[in-house]
């Protein structure tokens, strides 16, 4: 008997020393030798056959063996642990010395800085600002701009409908009469209204289908064409600087009259002629006018008391001008080669 159990412990042993190789072997051979069913207690439970005085004896060798196997596959294991964690330490290695991922911060679209600056130039000025719906009326967009229904004047904007009477703003001249309509008759205004506009349009290097418009109206007792010069060329000085080329060109808008488009020389080719000035040296950023007395009128203004100036001009055109870019549609390309540098 004492034999066997010595044998049973070299047996387990060995098995501790090589065949457990990872945390699941061991423990098989745990189960193996500890078990409910393991070698060991099946020798327990056959102490019935050992002579009476002999099973004291037994039974305290077969517990030290136990004890003996518990201390080893304890010992193992915590040597296995150790060798786990090692393992995982070297594989999972990181190299605290390389440099970090920076967290990049964004900035204004060029767009939005350029509009943050037409605004300033016309805050020191006294302008406040005032915002009308994208999605507008027939009669703010054409209607109360002097355009009624088929007026020819509208195929120049020929625009975006959802219904006969509902479309998307081609301009922001619509913001004009709101203005005027939710003031007190004759009331002065001095304000601009920037915002996104929409046009059955080419998209191009001068063009897109969706573009920006800051409007501008200016109505009191007494004001004249030469305020309108003046206010619009001091705008364009500040924006572009004081050297910059500007011509007031006769023109059409049946919601102004007379009515002038405004020009800057190119700043591409400095007037030589470009692919974005289309070979004329000149580009046109805004349209401008005295108030027409119908749209004074449609409004609750009267003409013989107060007169007025109103303009519209393309913010694409006035960044691309600034920036010296020579393709708008840059702007919505999204494509950070190009953002970054703003
Ligand atoms: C107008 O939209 C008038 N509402 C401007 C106005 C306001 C006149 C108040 C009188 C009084 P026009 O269609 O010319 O005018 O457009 C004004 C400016 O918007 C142009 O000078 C140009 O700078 C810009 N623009 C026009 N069409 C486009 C387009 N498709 N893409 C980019 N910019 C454009
Ligand atoms: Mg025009």
């Amino acid at each position: 008997m004492e034999e066997k159990i010595e044998a049973l412990k070299q047996q387990a042993r060995e098995a501790v020393a090589s065949a457990a190789k990872n945390l699941s072997e061991l423990d098989d051979v745990r189960v193996k030798f500890l078990g409910k069913k393991g070698e060991f207690t099946a020798i327990l439970r056959g102490l019935g056959a050992v002579a009476k005085e002999e099973r004291p004896k037994i039974g305290a060798i077969v517990n030290a063996a136990k004890a003996e196997v518990e201390a080893l596959i304890q010992q193992k294991n915590e040597e296995l642990k150790a060798r786990a964690m090692a393992d995982r330490l070297e594989s999972e290695k990181i190299d605290v010395t390389l440099p970090g991922r920076r967290a990049t911060a964004g900035h204004l679209h060029p767009l939005t800085q350029t509009l943050d600056r037409i605004k300033d130039i016309f805050f020191r000025m006294g302008f406040s600002v005032e915002e009308g719906p994208e999605i507008e009326k027939d009669y703010y967009n054409f209607e109360a701009l002097n355009l009624p229904k088929d007026h020819p004047a509208r195929d120049m904007q020929d625009s975006f409908y959802i219904t006969e009477d509902i479309l998307m703003r081609s301009q922001t001249s619509p913001v004009q009469a709101r203005t005027m309509e939710k003031n007190p008759p004759n009331a002065p205004i001095r304000m601009i209204a920037p915002g996104r506009v929409y046009r059955r349009d080419e998209y191009d290097a001068t063009h897109s289908p969706m573009f920006t418009q800051v409007e501008g109206l200016v109505i009191d007792e007494g004001i004249s064409f030469a305020d309108l010069k003046g206010t619009l060329e001091l705008f364009l000085q500040q924006m572009f600087g004081e050297e910059v080329g500007v011509r007031f060109r006769p023109s059409f808008f049946p919601f102004t009259e007379p009515s002038a488009e405004v020009d800057i020389s190119c700043v591409m080719c400095h007037g030589k002629g470009c692919r974005v000035c289309k070979g004329t040296g000149w580009l046109e950023i805004l349209g401008s006018g005295m108030v027409h007395p119908n749209v004074l009128r449609m409004s609750g203004y009267d003409p013989k008391k107060v007169s007025g100036f109103a303009f519209g001009m393309g913010v694409e055109r006035i960044a691309m001008l600034s920036y010296g870019i020579d393709d708008l549609r840059l702007f919505y390309d999204n494509d950070m080669r190009f953002l970054r540098q703003f």
